[in-house]
């Protein structure tokens, strides 16, 4: 057991125990361990807070009913953003998945990471390097469990050397990467169609148990159930051992191409991705539900984000950014302002906020929540707890924009400083839509400089249409500005690209490796 500097007054009351037990319960061995972990339980019941982090996928800004949307189903979501806190102005550090995760693992911007440019595919060669700390590697340091379910999408590597396993998870169950990455089959029961026609080039979906590949191809159809209830013994088992415990379920929903169980197809009435959403807010329940009958939704700390914006080149399949400009793949608010929903009862600060917080943020923030110590690195996050429990402001008051296919060259393509953002780069972007009825998230709007930057009042103009550049009154906000990039810039360290040029697909997971014809020939059955 370790106890932290700054929870000296609980490690006083551990002495105290100890010295009137007459049992010494203080020696070593497990049953002591076990003892002293099950009175601090017992008599301080949030000395040990939980953590449950639920990270939806390519969930626009405006997918969900708390944040406007007529017809989604989302009743559980609704109830932990109606007794929890919404914020109004939360981000992602990069609007693509592969670097959005690893800059929510880890606290630091993409370059630092060298989880940059785009995305891993099953082929990667490279992941997240393994000396970066990971929240999971943050609680282990306090004796947490820590598990993830789902989606992981920072490398699998030569011999699963990126698994999570490797990075600080004593568990892991899912697919390791995108399931638009592999050949879909059936997305819907009873045979119904998948309404994309997935990557035929790479091996079929492989599920892992930790570091074993244990299906392929992955059953969709049972997919989420398999998923929840994997969560829920999560959850049960660390409460028998009296564990403490960190839990990441990142889902596969809402990323093209839906899909749902039976129970969940057809009952929206806004379509295939209204019924992947629906299966999904049914998870964030049956979760929620264990940590009530596990007695333990008090002491938990609940955190619901999704990885980037709307991926709109899938249409009625693609989600919704509400009233922000573009999605997926862009620096513009579509692409990074992302729902969140922060929860615990009778900590938490109740309602709306329209402070900026962001996922860099989660790891230190969850690291004060527990006490632990972090990292011997720079940290781009910052503290959000006086947010979360009292309602105040943190110490965040900029944000920075690194576009998907970032380089040095380039550096940040956006900055936010307090209601305004000014753009010294844009770009349209694949994942935004080659139709977009907006011109500047196309593709084909290729990368333009802006000098002055583009400047909006996000307070004003959600939107991102009334450009204030031009205006002399704002020139000392954009030289403000001006001061604040150069300053940041001039202490970013890119490491070395993790994703450039590391291709190789032996390093494909696959049932049979070495079997012809290849990747069709990988299969468990
Ligand atoms: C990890 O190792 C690389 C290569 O040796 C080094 O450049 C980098 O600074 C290290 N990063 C951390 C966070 O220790
Ligand atoms: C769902 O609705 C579609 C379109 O109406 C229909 O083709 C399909 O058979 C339905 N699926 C189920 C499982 O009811
Ligand atoms: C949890 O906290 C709520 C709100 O403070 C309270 O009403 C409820 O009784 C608590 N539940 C338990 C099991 O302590
Ligand atoms: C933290 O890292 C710096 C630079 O790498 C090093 O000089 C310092 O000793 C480290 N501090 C601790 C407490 O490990």
């Amino acid at each position: 057991m370790i106890i932290q500097a700054n929870q000296s007054k609980m490690f006083l009351f551990i002495l105290t125990i100890c010295a009137v037990n007459t049992v010494n319960v203080c020696s070593q061995g497990k049953f002591a361990k076990k003892m002293q972990t099950l009175i601090l339980l017992h008599f301080v019941p949030d000395y040990w807070p939980n953590i449950v982090l639920m990270f939806a996928d390519d969930l626009g800004y405006g997918d969900l009913p708390a944040y406007g949307h007529p017809t989604s189903y989302a009743p559980n979501l609704d109830r932990l953003a109606n007794q929890g806190l919404l914020f109004t102005q939360f981000y992602v550090a990069n609007p693509v998945c592969t670097p959005s995760r690893a800059s929510l693992m880890t606290g630091r911007h993409v370059p630092r990471t060298g989880v940059y440019p785009g995305v891993f595919y099953p082929s990667s060669t490279g992941g997240l390097p393994l000396n970066e700390t990971t929240i999971a590697e943050v609680l282990k340091t306090v004796g947490y469990n820590t598990g993830l379910v789902g989606k992981w999408h920072l490398g699998v590597g030569k011999q699963g050397m990126y698994l999570p396993t490797k990075q600080g998870f004593d568990e892991y169950y899912g697919i390791p990467y995108t399931h638009d990455m592999c050949p879909c089959v059936t997305c819907f029961y009873p045979k119904d169609p998948c309404y994309y026609s997935c990557d035929t080039q790479f091996v079929s979906c492989p599920l892992f148990k930790d570091d074993t590949l244990i299906e392929q191809p992955t059953d969709f159809v049972t997919l989420s159930e398999r998923y929840t209830s994997q969560a829920r013994n999560f959850i049960s088992k660390s409460v028998h051992e009296a564990k403490p415990f960190f839990l990441y379920f990142a889902f596969h929903h809402t990323h093209n191409p839906q899909f749902a169980s039976k129970k969940f197809r057809n009952t929206t009435i806004r379509g295939a991705f209204g019924d992947s959403l629906a299966e999904l807010d049914w998870s964030v329940g049956e979760v929620m539900q264990q940590l009530r009958e596990s007695g333990i939704e008090n002491n938990t700390f609940v955190f619901f984000t999704s990885d980037n914006g709307p991926c709109l080149v899938h249409l009625l399949n693609g989600g919704s950014a509400g009233p922000l400009k573009c999605g997926k793949g862009t620096t513009y608010e579509g692409g990074q302002r992302v729902p969140a929903i922060a929860y615990w009862p009778s900590r938490i600060q109740v309602g709306r906020t329209s402070h900026l917080a962001t996922t860099l943020d989660l790891l230190p923030t969850i690291a004060s929540i527990v006490g632990a110590p972090l990292p011997n690195v720079t940290i781009d996050g910052v503290d959000i707890s006086s947010i979360i429990f009292k309602g105040e402001k943190s110490n965040r008051n900029t944000f920075f924009y690194y576009a998907t296919y970032c380089k040095p060259e380039i550096g940040v393509y956006a900055v936010r400083y307090e209601q305004f953002k000014a753009h010294y780069y844009t770009a349209g972007e694949s994942n935004s839509g080659r139709n977009n009825h907006d011109l500047d998230c196309r593709p084909s709007a290729k990368e333009t400089v802006h000098s002055p930057p583009l400047l909006y009042n996000l307070n004003e103009d959600l939107s991102e249409q009334y450009d204030l550049s031009k205006d002399p009154k704002y020139a000392s906000i954009l030289s403000k500005i001006y001061e604040i990039k150069v300053k940041f810039e001039a202490n970013m360290i890119w490491r070395e690209s993790e994703i450039k040029n590391k291709k190789d697909p032996s390093v494909e997971p696959c049932c049979n490796a070495g079997c012809t014809p290849f990747p069709e020939c990988c299969s468990c059955t």
